[in-house]
């Protein structure tokens, strides 16, 4: 018998927004407090590497108190772990500091692409050196930045940052960024937040529309079909107090536990609803799922809400396109909903998530195999057979978070035991994830 989850939660805190948060904090003048940071590894590998470059950090068990005053060159290696996003965001950041830094991390984020990043920010002017094949470490010498216009094909949202921050170094000129496929914007809100003049333009058909109570969270983004932010020379970062939203990527591991889980009712409370993140909530929403999302007052850079789900019947879903970008961390779990579902899903444009902490088109497709489920892997997606129900089997996380929580919501609904070969990638994004779910399925965490 499964047990259903049942309650109203918080999840952990945006780990992609307390990145930016800490590093932006960094830049700026002055004092920043940053509340409820994500407790992750990623996170702390980013807070040590700005200690690293002389910024003062002191560390509170709800928040952070960063006084930017200015960045000195690090006596040793930055060590990013396993974090994309703080390694490809600092080399931006460092790239128009007048010093030598080098950027590491473990032998997955040594094995993951830079040259897209290198790339523009050579294009830029800056002095950056990678091992053979442009991987990790990065070795990065300060330089005069120069304007660059950029278009950012691969729709990564490290990589339009890692553009945006070295363009807080430009001493004349701009960065200008065009996305055909709108990739997250938190680095620009929170830039705007601070006082950089940004200018975003947004071209769009309206076709993504999330359906929930308030239309006014149904901010402009969500109707991007094309989009581009210029930032000019000169920009200068003010220190500034606010709190960290709820993870809607963690968000979606608990919906989707109770999506697929008869009897189970979940409310998650102030949780983000960027629009530029929202994707999986309208591919939930194409599947039936009783979902139910009410905004909260604006406060902040970001947008927030509850959002409640129901356990109900779910059809199977085509996912591709350009909402590819808003929901890129969610595609293994939308695939565990999609197990789920009554039809074939089909998951086409993905082929980005072969360059995630894992190769997560193949690791996605193992974790399905190892419970039962039909799936057809293609380069850049795959096929799901679902509505048969999933069985008890054991998982190979290949070192990665996503892949380790998409098989414990997985076994919430299992009709037999799934375990996983390790749990302890977990501890990247979220330290509280299995006691989350043990006290929703009323179990002692
Ligand atoms: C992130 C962007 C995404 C996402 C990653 C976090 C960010 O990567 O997969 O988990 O914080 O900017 P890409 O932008 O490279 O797709």
């Amino acid at each position: 018998m499964n047990r259903p989850l049942i309650g109203t939660i918080r999840v952990v805190s945006d780990k992609s927004i307390t990145h930016r948060g800490v590093l932006l904090a960094a830049l700026a003048r002055g004092r920043s407090v940053v509340h409820d940071p994500n407790p992750g590894e990623d996170c702390a590998a980013t807070r040590r590497a700005v200690e690293s470059l002389g910024v003062m950090v002191r560390c509170h068990p709800d928040h952070w108190i960063i006084d930017g005053n200015g960045l000195r060159e690090p006596e040793d290696v930055l060590d990013l772990g396993n974090s994309g996003t703080g390694l490809r965001l600092l080399a931006g950041a460092l790239a128009a500091r007048p010093f030598f830094a080098v950027l590491t991390g473990d032998s997955s984020l040594r094995g993951r692409p830079m040259e897209r990043i290198i790339r523009p920010l050579q294009a830029m002017g800056a002095r950056v050196d990678a091992r053979e094949g442009m991987l990790a470490p990065l070795a990065v010498r300060g330089a005069v930045l120069r304007a660059l216009d950029f278009e950012n094909v691969t729709g990564s949202a490290q990589v339009k940052s890692a553009v945006l921050l070295a363009g807080l170094g430009l001493r004349q000129g701009s960065v200008c960024v065009r996305e055909p496929r709108p990739s997250r914007d938190h680095t620009e809100r929170m830039l705007a937040w601070m006082g950089a003049p940004l200018q975003v333009s947004r071209v769009g058909s309206g076709d993504h529309d999330l359906q929930c109570h308030d239309r006014g969270v149904r901010d402009q983004a969500s109707l991007v079909d094309a989009y581009s932010v210029r930032l000019d020379a000169g920009a200068e970062l003010q220190g500034r107090e606010w709190r960290v939203p709820g993870d809607i990527s963690a968000a979606l591991f608990v919906l989707v536990a109770a999506a697929i889980t008869p009897g189970s009712r979940v409310t998650v409370d102030g949780v983000g609803l960027n629009p530029t993140r929202t994707g999986a909530l309208d591919v939930l929403q194409r599947m039936g799922a009783r979902l139910d999302i009410r905004p909260d007052p604006p406060a902040g850079p970001e947008p927030t809400g509850s959002i409640t789900i129901e356990h109900g019947l779910l059809r199977a879903v085509d996912v591709g396109g350009t909402e590819v970008p808003r929901l890129i961390d969610e595609v293994p779990i939308l695939a565990v909903a999609a197990a789920c579902a009554e039809g074939v899903s089909r998951f086409t444009d993905v082929g980005e998530l072969r360059v995630k902490e894992s190769d997560r088109v193949r690791s996605t497709c193992g974790l399905l195999r190892a419970l039962g489920v039909h799936v057809e892997e293609e380069q850049e997606g795959f096929g799901v057979h679902g509505g048969r129900g999933l069985r008890g089997g054991h998982v190979a996380s290949h070192g990665d978070h996503r892949i380790a929580m998409s098989a414990l919501v997985a076994g919430c609904a299992a009709d037999g035991k799934v375990t996983v070969d390790s749990l302890a990638m977990v501890d990247t994004s979220d330290p509280g994830f299995l006691a989350r779910l043990a006290i929703l399925r009323g179990e002692q965490p």
